[in-house]
């Protein structure tokens, strides 16, 4: 009771003796409540990064099949990447968003080729592969490999928002909710934190109707004690989304570089410009653009940022260069079905382009 009228925020936390009371009281809860999932009693990489792709958009009670189905008929990375990728599909069917299927195949494939068939160990290496956001390395190389990193899918995020009511703006929060994970995993148990951290998202600290009162945090939840813990933390708008995030990437190849026509309906509708690749959930900007494009971009090169104003919208582009590992005729996938063209900076002032991507131009006199 002495504990409860703690106050907790992010300028003075940790206080050591709070997160080590949060620790305790977390592993505590999850001794006595956790889930007694399939993945958490094996340290076996490749299974836990399966059940994690799948865990991706997917609840628990629909993965518990697959997962096990899977394992029986791929049971080590090298059986997923001999695989055909139908094989892969079909057992994937009814499970929804494929390219998560597709991935897997492809990051076997570079385990397999790039790595000796071995997984690299940390959150940083997994994230470079397709598939893996930071969250997803974050999980599996705290639950294969017993390291203390950090997660942050939707349950945690709203965990952790709710414990320290966080109300800053999304992108600002999700930084900030990045450093908190981080300062509470528990070193001497990342695994089985951050499975707690999962589990109280998904059974007490739920979206609509959170049990406070099951809630071994409840003490310090300063979500809770404002008496409207289900203000936090702030969800985008849905209807006008004021900030746009994303990565431009200058795709060269030959001498020449991918311009992309915009769509004819919509924002800056019929215009050309570099590819642009939204980001979702403040990855590193190589990251996002590796899991739009796949591994034929080469030497990509940070080559700046610019920001634009627009009517209803703020833009932020990360800018990267990179080399494409094919010829003129080939194109990334999402390009496809696109209009397109691959042109000489020399001529790009034939292509009417948007005040944002002439400010790209610019960068680096590129133009
Ligand atoms: N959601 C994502 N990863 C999970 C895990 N390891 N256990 C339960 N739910 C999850």
């Amino acid at each position: 009771m002495g504990h409860s009228t703690a106050k907790l925020s992010l300028d003075d936390f940790p206080e050591p003796e709070q997160v080590v009371r949060l620790r305790a009281q977390l592993l505590e809860w999850y001794g006595r409540m956790g889930r007694d999932l399939p993945w958490r009693r094996t340290r076996d990489p490749y299974a836990i990064w399966i059940s994690e792709i799948m865990l991706q958009q997917t609840q628990v009670k629909t993965v518990l099949p697959y997962y096990q189905r899977w394992l029986i008929a791929l049971p080590t990375v090298t059986d997923l990447a001999d695989a055909d990728l139908e094989t892969v599909l079909k057992l994937w069917e009814g499970l929804g968003y494929y390219t998560r299927a597709r991935n897997l195949h492809k990051t076997a494939q570079a385990i397999v080729k790039e790595h000796g068939g071995v997984f690299p160990e940390t959150a940083r290496q997994l994230q470079v592969l397709p598939g893996i956001g930071r969250s997803t390395a974050g999980a599996i190389a705290s639950s294969a490999f017993g390291r203390c990193e950090a997660i942050l899918d939707a349950n945690v995020r709203r965990v952790l928002g709710r414990l320290l009511a966080v109300d800053d703006p999304p992108a600002r929060a999700e930084a900030k909710l990045w450093e908190i994970s981080q300062r509470l995993v528990d070193p001497q148990a990342p695994h089985n934190f951050n499975q707690a951290l999962m589990d109280l998202g998904a059974t007490v600290c739920t979206a609509r109707s959170p049990l406070c009162l099951l809630c071994p945090w409840q003490a310090d939840c300063l979500g809770r004690r404002s008496g409207e813990p289900t203000r936090f933390p702030v969800r985008p708008a849905r209807t006008v989304r004021s900030e746009i995030a994303g990565v431009s990437v200058l795709i060269e190849c030959q001498g020449k570089f991918l311009l992309v026509r915009r769509p004819e309906r919509g924002l800056l509708a019929g215009l050309w410009e570099f590819p642009f690749v939204e980001s979702v959930g403040g990855g590193e900007p190589e990251e996002t653009v590796r899991m739009a494009f796949g591994n034929r971009l080469e030497s990509l090169e940070r080559l700046g940022q610019v920001e634009h104003e627009f009517t209803h919208r703020h833009l932020t582009a990360q800018v990267l260069w990179a080399r494409w590992a094919a010829t003129l005729d080939e194109l990334p996938d999402c390009i496809e079905h696109r209009e397109h063209a691959w042109v000489a900076p020399e001529h790009w002032p034939e292509y009417a382009m948007p005040a944002y991507v002439r400010k790209i131009c610019r960068l680096q006199c590129l133009q």
